[in-house]
């Protein structure tokens, strides 16, 4: 039985967003996930902000007392892009989420990355759903750290399907190429979960639609942060690329995965941060998902989150 399991502890990453802060809620709510503390990167809005917005989502869903850790307010080498045409400027939508009185820890994030990991044992699944520039920085500060940790479940990548920052390169990756390199060429047990199986899970308007005002918690976070897609854009669909990375933290049986060496593009032309299986490689195979069991995800974060769900892939 789920309820019966020893929590893994997990450490989540985010750009906070609108879809990092439906992850947050789902990986919030289920009890087969101790939630250890959140770092937050320069991604879909500044790091600022995605600090503001974390705490805000925090506050919404009750883990008050969770830790929250800055991290690099740029990438590695290049100056940062958000993506604020689609997560909108406050990066949340504008969704009107509770301010609170509260601070961030003065720990860095890569500094509670490291920390953490050594305090957890190698029981450690660490989930970054935004740029890798936290992680790059923690594999500088312990290049021991893959031997660490248990596991690392990343949204990123677009392997064998165009890309959404530019037509190759998937966001994530596009802002901070030479971090995700750093990262795939580690000895990190790694599943990239790129638009290859988020751009098949989604959360439909219809669904969304028939939910009332009246929620709390992580459903409201849903209901809150998907308003300005649903409603003031009319789309028909948002895809749930961060959480389906915590579904993957709870069920790696919800995608298949293809073993192989991940290529980073880090050039400076238009292609870079585009992600490649190589045929082989000087570097580690790991897992990249090709394909989704969406309704099997879908339903879960509908039960999860309180989220009327039909039965559509
Ligand atoms: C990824 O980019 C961000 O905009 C989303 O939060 C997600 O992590 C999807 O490409
Ligand atoms: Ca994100």
């Amino acid at each position: 039985m789920m309820a019966d399991r020893i929590p893994t502890p997990v450490l989540m990453d985010v750009d906070t967003g609108v879809d990092d802060a439906m992850a947050l809620a789902l990986a919030w709510t289920t009890p087969q996930i101790e939630l250890v503390g959140v770092t937050t990167v320069a991604g879909n809005v500044t790091l600022d902000q995605a600090t503001t917005n974390t705490l805000r989502v925090l506050n919404t869903i009750g883990a008050t007392d969770l830790p929250v850790y800055r991290g690099m307010n740029r990438p590695l080498v290049r100056d940062h892009f958000d993506a604020a045409h689609f997560h909108g400027n406050d990066g949340l939508g504008g969704a009107k989420l509770p301010d609170r009185d509260r601070s961030v820890e003065a720990m860095t994030a890569p500094e509670f990355i490291v920390q953490s990991a050594r305090n957890y044992q190698g029981s450690l699944t660490l989930c970054f759903v935004g740029p890798l520039t936290n992680l790059a920085v923690a594999l500088s500060l312990a290049p021991d750290l893959p031997q660490l940790v248990d596991r690392v479940v990343i949204m990123g990548g677009a392997f064998q399907v165009p890309g959404n920052a530019t037509p190759t390169a998937e966001f994530n990756i596009a802002v901070d190429p030479e971090a995700a390199d750093q990262i795939a060429r580690s000895n990190f047990d790694v599943t990239w979960i790129g638009l290859d199986v988020t751009h098949s899970t989604k959360l439909y308007s219809e669904e969304w639609k028939q939910m009332s005002d009246a929620v709390s918690g992580g459903t409201k976070i849903v209901r809150d942060v998907c308003r300005q897609a649903f409603v003031d854009r009319a789309e028909g669909s948002m895809h749930l690329h961060d959480p389906l990375a915590v579904g993957v933290v709870l069920d790696q049986s919800l995608v298949e995965v293809e073993r192989a060496p991940v290529q980073v593009d880090t050039s400076v032309r238009t292609t870079a941060g585009a992600t490649r299986m190589m045929k082989s490689a000087a570097r580690p195979d790991q897992n990249v998902a090709i394909k989704v069991d969406s309704r099997r995800f879908r339903q879960m974060f509908g039960r999860l989150l309180n989220v009327p769900i039909d039965d559509r892939e």
